[in-house]
């Protein structure tokens, strides 16, 4: 495949503008929601056509090929997360992730999880449902973003793991990951990082970050579609952790069928049962594209749309909720309508995909939506 990588600026939107052939639905709508689901290119809808043309001809035969190409996703997550394939383990949703991880954790000692008001729900449950433990929450003084000292000053003793969002998925903010991780850290506690929100659309580098733990999926940002998602387990850690309540592919030789369990040497033993397959085939050529357009590119198309979407919106005299420098937002942005029920229904009718939270219509390009659809979208808020 050539490398359609591109050097930026005019020939950047040149080059990702071919990519909007593979998306099907931009043929139809104006879709501005890749933060909730990202759009499926054409190489997934013929990955889907293969996984169910290797089922019909194969059979059982098929699940050679199927286990193999799980092995390549974990790979291409990987590379895109800059880790070792070792330390990934693909997981069907991020609950399920946390589940398998909270399982290995000691809370015996220090009992308290360090997270905030703003995280998704889900990695707020997780803790909060296991006796002994004590979710402490640092809160937001603008609703936007949490700054890291609210982090740090319930952080202590106590603290054995500080649990945050990579980019807050209800403002888009990028949080400042770096320096939590070593407050968390100078505290003795361990980092777990909620990528959902940043991986595809923001460059990751898990092990740049420090980070102990991160969980993320395909669904959003990666375009790969449901069903997919990955837990990472920093390498020197992978040993000394032993996850409860895991299934027959964490075994070391899953088909030996030994009744007597042997972890996996890597993070593989954090694994359930039988994955679902379909999303390894989409997930894998989304994260194709991916590769050859690079997540830099992507990141700088996507700043470049979010700034033309702030701007206009602001010059509609719309209120925006995001922070007010560009390199701390990510793909979505908040919008301020004085009837947002009714402004969606007129945008569905118009055949445009966004969404209201909160009473403000979220808005998330991705790097396939163009300057010209950022317009388009601007004229219909007037
Ligand atoms: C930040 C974040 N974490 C996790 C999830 C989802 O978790 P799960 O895969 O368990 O549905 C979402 C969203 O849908 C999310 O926005």
């Amino acid at each position: 495949m050539a490398d359609r990588r591109s050097s930026g600026g005019g020939d950047l939107d040149r080059q990702l503008a071919s990519y909007r052939n593979e998306f099907p639905i931009l043929r139809d709508k104006l879709y501005l929601n890749s933060c909730s689901l990202g759009a499926i290119p054409s190489r997934g809808l013929t990955a889907l056509d293969d996984f169910g043309a290797d089922w019909a001809s194969e059979g059982t035969i098929a699940w050679e090929k199927w286990m193999k190409k799980a092995d390549l996703l974990r790979g291409r997550l990987a590379s895109l997360l800059g880790v070792s394939p070792r330390t990934l383990c693909l997981m069907p949703n991020v609950s399920a992730a946390l589940a398998a991880l909270s399982s290995a954790l000691d809370f015996s000692q220090r009992t308290e999880v360090v997270s905030s008001d703003l995280e998704f729900p889900t990695v707020l449950y997780q803790w909060a449902t296991r006796p002994g433990i004590h979710v402490r929450r640092a809160e937001s003084v603008d609703g936007l973003e949490v700054p890291a000292s609210a982090y740090h000053d319930l952080m202590g003793p106590d603290t054995a793991l500080v649990a945050l969002s990579h980019v807050l998925y209800g403002t888009g903010a990028i949080q400042d990951v770096d320096s939590i991780t070593k407050m968390a850290h100078g505290v003795g506690a361990r980092v777990l990082l909620d990528t959902y929100h940043s991986a595809g659309i923001i460059p990751v580098d898990l092990e740049g970050l420090g980070v102990d733990f991160a969980v993320g999926g395909v669904l959003k940002w990666l375009c790969g579609g449901p069903g997919c998602a990955f837990l990472y387990i920093r390498e020197d850690l992978l040993e000394e952790l032993s996850p409860r309540g895991v299934g027959w592919f964490a075994h070391a030789d899953q088909f030996a069928f030994d009744p007597d369990f042997t972890p996996a040497a890597d993070a593989r033993k954090f694994s359930f049962g039988t994955p679902a397959i379909a999303p390894i085939y989409t997930g894998l050529a989304a994260l194709e594209i991916f590769e050859e357009v690079g997540v830099k590119a992507v990141r700088a198309k996507s700043v470049g749309l979010v700034d033309r979407l702030v701007r206009g919106a602001r010059d509609l005299g719309l209120e925006i909720f995001a922070p007010e420098e560009s390199d701390r937002r990510g793909g979505t942005v908040f919008i301020g309508v004085d009837d947002p029920a009714g402004v969606l229904a007129r945008l569905v009718e118009a055949r445009v995909v966004v969404d209201v939270r909160g009473g403000k219509v979220r808005v998330s390009p991705h790097f396939y939506n163009s300057t010209a659809e950022i317009d388009r979208f601007l004229e219909m808020l007037r």
